[in-house]
């Protein structure tokens, strides 16, 4: 049994599963008292919310994928979650890292076009949910000479929406750590994806791992309050297979959170991942038809560092799903043009051009997303 615990991770919407599905559940949740926590098996079936998960594959919504559940809300009038590349130049080479194939001009975002992001969603978030904004994408954002004038910036809001920010851990120094512990920062996922010294070597390109085993004892020690929640990711791949229990053992009292993501090799673009995937993820399993892709449906946008928009993690140098630019519009704008509509609808027919389209046809990370031959089990272990 794994426990997943929806409050710590995300604040999920639910909308589109059918009402009564939904009363049902509820109701259960009151007599039993139990609200926000969900139990999966092995299988990635969420065993206590049996209804809403079958109910949810039914409909060809994607009932449970990586970490969180979620479901297609029609009405949304905004993004619900961003990920803002800060900058797109790292410090790491690791060797899973969709970073191998990114072809973007690397560089760092402006302060004047990272205000004019944050304003525009913190004004949206004030009539609409903003379930997280993530402060990276491909790259490493404590590199950013203004990084500690971006958390304040924030900081600094009425009303801060949640944060993530994940980090190689390279760069948390005594003083950077103190920033970070007194801002308004909601999640920090230190990305450790090793067991040991060795194998942390190998994954990320030469890095030390005693040098983020000291960061992570200083980022307790410098605590001040309950946030940021400490996240511990650990991506499992070759040389690190089958060793999340051992990893987890060594650090979940280091941590709040210990975070096991699923490989992806997005879509196959990343041959070094292709083998890993299809054998332990993807397998020779049949899972039935296409389901509805979580990502193409989800509302999420990626701002790459020069202000591309796409909405899927995927699209690793913007060139198919590119939606607009926040240099020459606004977010809102983006998210209302017909190429976001049509990109949704294409997903949510799930049809011809779906199987047509050069980024989406051929990909499989919605297999791994939607859970799609059951080898995908998320896991998350909190010490909450
Ligand atoms: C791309 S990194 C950028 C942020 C920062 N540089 C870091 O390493 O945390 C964001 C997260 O993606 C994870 N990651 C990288 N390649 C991945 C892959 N192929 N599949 C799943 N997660 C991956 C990393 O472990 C990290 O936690
Ligand atoms: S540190 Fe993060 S961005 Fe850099 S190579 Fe590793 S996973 Fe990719
Ligand atoms: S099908 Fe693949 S590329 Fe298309 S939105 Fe889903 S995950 Fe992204």
């Amino acid at each position: 049994m794994i426990y997943f615990n929806f409050d710590a991770i995300v604040a999920p919407p639910l909308a589109t599963i059918p009402q009564e599905l939904i009363e049902q559940e509820m109701k259960k949740q009151a007599e039993t008292g139990k609200t926000s926590m969900a139990i999966l098996n092995s299988n990635c079936e969420i065993v206590e919310k049996p209804e809403v998960y079958y109910a949810s594959r039914k409909l060809g919504l994607p009932g449970v994928f990586g970490q969180f559940m979620t479901v297609i809300n029609n009405d949304m009038i905004f993004p619900d979650r961003f990920s803002l590349e800060l900058t797109n130049h790292c410090n790491f080479s690791c060797k899973m890292c969709p970073r191998s194939v990114m072809t973007r001009k690397k560089e760092f975002m402006s302060r004047e076009l990272f205000c004019k992001i944050v304003d525009e969603i913190h004004e949206f978030s004030k009539v609409t949910a903003v379930n997280k904004v993530d402060l990276y994408r491909l790259g490493e954002s404590t590199l950013h000479p203004d990084f500690g004038f971006m958390l304040d910036y924030i900081g600094k809001l009425d009303t801060p929406f949640p944060t993530q920010l994940a980090t190689n851990g390279s760069r948390l120094d005594e003083k950077m750590i103190r920033k970070i512990m007194d801002s308004s920062l909601t999640y920090l996922v230190l990305s450790f994806n090793a067991q040991d010294a060795e194998t942390y070597r190998n994954v990320t390109g030469g890095a030390e791992l005693s040098q983020t085993i000291k960061a992570l004892q200083n980022l307790k020690r410098f605590r001040t309050k309950r946030t940021p929640f400490i996240m511990l990711q650990f991506v499992e791949q070759e040389g690190t297979h089958d060793k999340l229990e051992e990893f987890v053992k060594e650090y979940i009292d280091s941590c709040d959170i210990v975070i096991s993501s699923s490989l992806e090799d997005f879509g196959g673009q990343l041959k070094q991942n292709s083998a890993y995937v299809e054998k332990h993820i993807l397998g020779d399993g049949d899972g039935g038809d296409r389901l509805v892709c979580p990502r193409g449906v989800w509302r999420r946008a990626m701002i790459y560092v020069n202000g591309d928009v796409v909405p899927c993690i995927c699209d690793i140098n913007a060139s198919y799903t590119k939606m607009g630019n926040v240099t020459q519009s606004s977010i809102k704008e983006i998210f209302d043009s017909p190429q976001w509509a049509e990109f949704v609808a294409m997903h949510k027919e799930c049809g011809e051009k779906l199987l047509k389209h050069p980024l989406c046809g051929p990909c499989s990370e919605w297999k791994i997303m939607t859970g799609y031959n059951k080898r995908f089990t998320p896991k998350i272990v909190s010490n909450q």
